[in-house]
Order: C-alpha cells, then structure tokens, then sequence
C-alpha cells in the first residue's frame, strides 16, 4: 500500500501551529504589539481631535484681542503728543499739548515736559513713578496711560481745559492731570495702564490695569495741585 507522502513539518513549526514555545511567545507578542499599536494610534487621534476642540472652544468663547481694547495697541507716534508743563495750567490743552483722549484704548495719554517740577525730590520721586506708571523718556519728558473710567462708579471722565484737571460730571470726582486724585467721592486715584515704545511708536498695554494708587498725599504726590478753581458744571473739553 502507497504511503501518503505529507509535507515535512518542523519542530518549530509544530510548536507554533500546537502552541507554547518561544515561536508562539514572539508570536503572541507580536499580536499584543499591534493591538497595542492601534489602541496608540486611536488614542493619538482622539487626543488630537480633543485638543483641536477645546482650541475650538476657547477661540470661541475668547476672541482674539489683536488691535482692540485688551490688547496691547498703539495710539499713535510719539510727535503726534506735544508735551507740556503742569506747572502752566493755560498751556493743558485736550488733544494739543500734554492730555489727548485715545478713544480705542480707552486712555488718556498725558505727555509731560522734561522741565515739569515735582512735588517729591530724591529717590522718592523715581519710585513713586514706577509705583504710578510714570514713565520717563530718553528726551527727559513723561508719559502716562490713564483709564477713562472713572474710579467711583463707572463714568468716562472728561479733562476740563478750564480746569487743567480732570472732573467726573457724575458725581464730581476730580483728578489732577498726572490722575492723582483732588477731591470728590472717588476712592482712589485714577487707574492706570502701562505706556511704552516700539521705536517712533506709543504703545498702550489695555490688559493690565494698575488701580492701587490710593489718594496722594505729601508723601506720594507727585505733581502740585492745580490752582484754577473747578466748578462742576463748568464748560471745557469732554470726552
Ligand atoms: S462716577 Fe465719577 S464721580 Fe461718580
């Protein structure tokens, strides 16, 4: 009778097909290494989607602040803001000399002359202007970024050439032209932003807000009190 010749078959082969053995253990691995593979890649692409969502979302919910108040803009070049000195109250004049309204970033601009006179002297004197924002140019004259709002209730708060100060018609909070406040309901000084350049550029950071400059006194006011009375309905420039 014919013998039925099968196809050889190795040991290895035999441990493979029959499990156990190293063959089946590389095997077995192999398996695990692609399952793990596709569980990494899945996992990949669901971390992807996710983040790509949440982006989605905070785009939504925070829009880019790029040229708008928030952000850091630029109200202008520098020569468009003549200074001026605070000591000469008739030279303050809204958007000619020392005090101009900067709509777009809710600011007053106030540029100072190099020979301004403060009220403090020393080293008190440049630390107070960091405390306050002041910041002082390669030419020696100063510069300040007022916020508009007035600090007792909310009013935008208009310089009164007449006055050379600034005077809330709300309730009749009134601010020297540095912001430091005179008199009125207001619990503070007028808030602040950080003012600085890019070249010819000013430069308005509308993110940062500094309210913690408390009332000024001897200690810590920096420009005298303006001696021009300041009625409250009196006429002058508004914002
Ligand atoms: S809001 Fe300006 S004084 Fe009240």
């Amino acid at each position: 009778m014919d013998t039925i010749e099968k196809p050889g078959i190795t040991p290895q082969q035999y441990e493979v097909l029959h499990g156990g053995g190293a063959e089946a253990a590389e095997l077995a691995k192999q398996r695990l290494s692609r399952r793990r593979f596709l569980r990494r890649s899945m996992l990949a692409v669901w971390g992807v989607s996710t983040v790509a969502s949440v982006a989605g979302a905070l785009d939504f919910l925070y829009p880019t602040l790029s040229g708008q108040f928030g952000a850091t803009l630029a109200v202008g070049k520098k020569s468009e803001f003549p200074a001026a000195n605070p000591g000469q109250s008739n030279a303050l004049k809204l958007d000619q000399a020392a005090v101009f309204h900067k709509p777009t970033a809710r600011a007053y601009i106030i540029h100072l002359s190099k020979d301004t006179e403060f009220a403090l002297k020393g080293s008190a004197l440049p630390e107070e202007m960091q405390i306050q924002n002041v910041v002082k140019d390669s030419d020696g004259s100063y510069w300040i970024a007022l916020y508009q709002k007035c600090v007792h209730l909310g009013c935008t708060v208009p310089f009164r050439d007449d006055c050379a100060s600034f005077k809330c018609p709300c309730h009749g909070s009134h601010y020297n032209i540095d912001g430091g406040f005179l008199d009125g309901p207001a619990p503070r000084s007028l808030d602040r932003f950080q003012i600085s350049f890019q070249g010819d550029d000013v430069m308005v950071n509308t993110g940062v807000i500094n309210d913690r400059i408390q009332h000024p006194d001897a200690t810590t006011r920096l420009i005298a009190q303006p001696t021009v009375q300041c009625s409250a309905g009196g006429g002058g420039a508004s914002a």
